[in-house]
């Protein structure tokens, strides 16, 4: 399979063909995406919920955020590979934004950023892309920005939030972003808004009138517990299989079940008669 590109991706969006976005946070996510053909993989700071237990992606440091990012690179061939810059590590001025993304791309090798909101974001992701760096712009729900829009819940569903959501997105194209994420928004507001864009919308909890959709690894197999959003499909259940799993190790491992001969190693009968001794 060719390499992802920015260009491959503004042809996918030309063609109708669905963008296919899911985020990873190490080596095995990593291997498990690409194995399944996925167009990007997004190490998004949703790993401050997903792999480090955090309450909020807000809390992620970059050094964090590094650790997870270069692990997955490690298990990526084909797919675009792009990295959140965590809150509090571009907002400040175009030079931190710049700063933090370049040392994104040099520990990591990541091939873009991204960034949440409109704003000031906007001078932010235009300064990445003047200093040659990819940038994936984030509108709607903003969970770095959670608590400041009312909370995890949709947005724009007045004409007012949909026509600034809109402008934002503009804006954001304008900036040199090659796409954007729309997150819980009303579907008809996304279809509205996607068609006005040169650039690929992904949506999550968008409907199904972006240019491509993006889900959270640990939500779409089920890994973690918990109340998934309402844009969440389960397609597997793997946190029931992995309890089973240590759970039948503990019971084998108690009941000496485990470990069996063929587990173990062996050396010949006089070595064991001369250890004896
Ligand atoms: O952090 C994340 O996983 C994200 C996606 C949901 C777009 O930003
Ligand atoms: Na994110």
């Amino acid at each position: 399979r060719s390499k992802v590109s920015l260009a491959s991706l503004a042809r996918q969006k030309e063609r109708g063909e669905p963008i296919v976005m899911v985020t990873a946070y190490d080596y095995p996510s990593a291997q498990i995406a690409d194995a399944a053909g996925v167009d990007i993989v997004l190490v998004g700071d949703s790993g401050a919920m997903t792999v480090l237990g955090y309450d909020s992606t807000v809390p992620i440091t970059v050094e964090e955020m590094l650790v997870l990012t270069s692990a997955v690179r490690r298990g990526l061939t084909a797919p675009l590979l792009v990295a959140d810059l965590p809150f509090g590590s571009y907002e400040l001025s175009d030079e931190q934004a710049v700063a933090t993304a370049q040392r994104f791309v040099k520990t990591t090798g990541c091939d873009a950023v991204k960034v949440e909101r409109g704003g000031t974001t906007v001078d932010r992701a235009r300064a990445i892309v003047a200093a040659g760096i990819p940038v994936m712009g984030h509108v709607g729900l903003t969970p770095q920005t959670a608590v400041s829009i009312g909370g995890y819940r949709s947005q724009g569903r007045t004409a007012e939030a949909g026509l600034e959501l809109a402008r934002s997105a503009l804006a954001l194209q304008n900036a040199g972003c090659f796409a954007l994420v729309f997150e819980a928004i009303p579907s008809d507001v996304a279809d509205l808004i996607t068609p006005t864009l040169d650039i690929p919308v992904i949506g999550i909890g968008a409907g199904p009138g972006t240019d491509g959709q993006v889900l959270v690894f640990h939500d779409l197999l089920g890994i973690w517990d918990g109340q998934p959003a309402r844009f969440v499909k389960r397609y597997a259940d793997l946190r029931s299989d992995m309890v089973a799993g240590v759970s039948a190790y503990a019971a084998d491992v108690r009941s000496h079940a485990y470990p069996a001969p063929e587990h173990g190693y062996s050396t010949t009968p006089d070595e064991v008669a001369r250890l004896r001794e």
